[in-house]
């Protein structure tokens, strides 16, 4: 297709993709708050190899910022997306409101337990409720056949997975890797924030989850030492703060004390005033 639309209604988004599935199109929907990057792109360029129609979704949801976060500050440049979107061959843009995602009135919520109470659940409060919630919305809305989402929110995708086979939502969820800067810094909206020299600090957090990889290839199974290890290394960078470095198991996020099967070493440090997450997985 050489047309793309951008449709900011909810209801005109339903039935124009109702139309195109009545004709047997497969939908696959790409979720973003916009300030599209290289890890966004991959993800539309997956959704538009293995679909017929590819929906983007632009929306800054403001239920998943908390009181003191960036919500106001949290980089738009709509133009730019559109046309980035357009390149990839994107079919339909969906970039509603905040009115017309939460109207007056709006007062449902959903919650997914468990994965969602350590790591960033633990220092966002309400974060994932509100990722979830507007993902739930967005499933119903745009009705994707696949829906694809990055392990660079590892949390958040297996919030969302759990969500989606629970609640019995008729989508598949694809994961797609880590697009990483050529240093290694896992790209993010957030990194625009960096001075030059948090942009060095940045680095720490990738490093110490290779330090992580190198340990547990060395032989080393306590998650108490690997974690130590990790904290050195990122205490090193004199703008880093850490808020978590934890190894969990990857399936339902607890954390592990021997690691063994297959585990997630998953960081979030604040690099000056911007927090940075990154994460690997790693089967021993
Ligand atoms: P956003 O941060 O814009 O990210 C949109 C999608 O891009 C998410 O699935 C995220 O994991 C993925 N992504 C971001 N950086 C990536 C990278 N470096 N490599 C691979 N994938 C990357 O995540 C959200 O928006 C929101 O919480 C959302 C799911 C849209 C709900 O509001």
């Amino acid at each position: 297709m050489i047309w793309m639309k951008l449709i900011s209604d909810p209801q005109e988004m339903t039935q124009t993709v109702l139309a195109d599935k009545r004709a047997r199109k497969t939908v696959g929907c790409v979720p973003t708050m916009g300030a599209l990057h290289d890890g966004h792109l991959s993800l539309i360029r997956a959704a538009r190899r293995d679909c017929d129609l590819v929906v983007v979704t632009i929306f800054v949801n403001p239920t998943q910022f908390g009181p003191a976060e960036d919500l106001d500050d949290y980089p738009r440049s709509i133009e730019e997306d559109l046309a980035a979107c357009e390149r990839e061959g994107t079919d339909y843009v969906f970039a509603p409101s905040d009115d017309a995602m939460y109207p007056k009135g709006a007062a449902t919520w959903v919650t997914v337990e468990g994965v969602t109470e350590g790591l960033c659940g633990a220092s966002r409060p309400g974060h994932f409720r509100g990722v979830t919630t507007v993902v739930a919305k967005l499933f119903n809305i745009v009705q994707p056949d696949k829906a694809y989402f990055g392990e660079k929110d590892y949390q958040q995708l297996t919030a969302i997975r759990n969500m989606a086979v629970d609640l019995n939502f008729p989508v598949e969820i694809v994961p797609m890797p880590i697009v990483r800067e050529p240093d290694g810094l896992a790209i993010s909206s957030r990194n625009k924030y960096l001075s030059a020299e948090e942009r060095r600090d940045a680095l720490a957090l990738q490093r110490s989850l290779e330090l992580a990889r190198t340990r547990l290839a060395d032989g080393e199974r306590s998650a108490h030492v690997v974690v130590a290890k990790m904290r050195a290394l990122i205490d090193e960078a004199s703008s880093a703060r850490i808020d978590y470095v934890a190894v969990v198991d990857a399936e339902t996020l607890e954390p592990v004390e021997r690691i063994e099967g297959t585990v997630l070493v998953a960081v979030a440090v604040y690099i000056g005033s911007t927090r940075l997450i990154d994460n690997t997985v790693v089967t021993v």
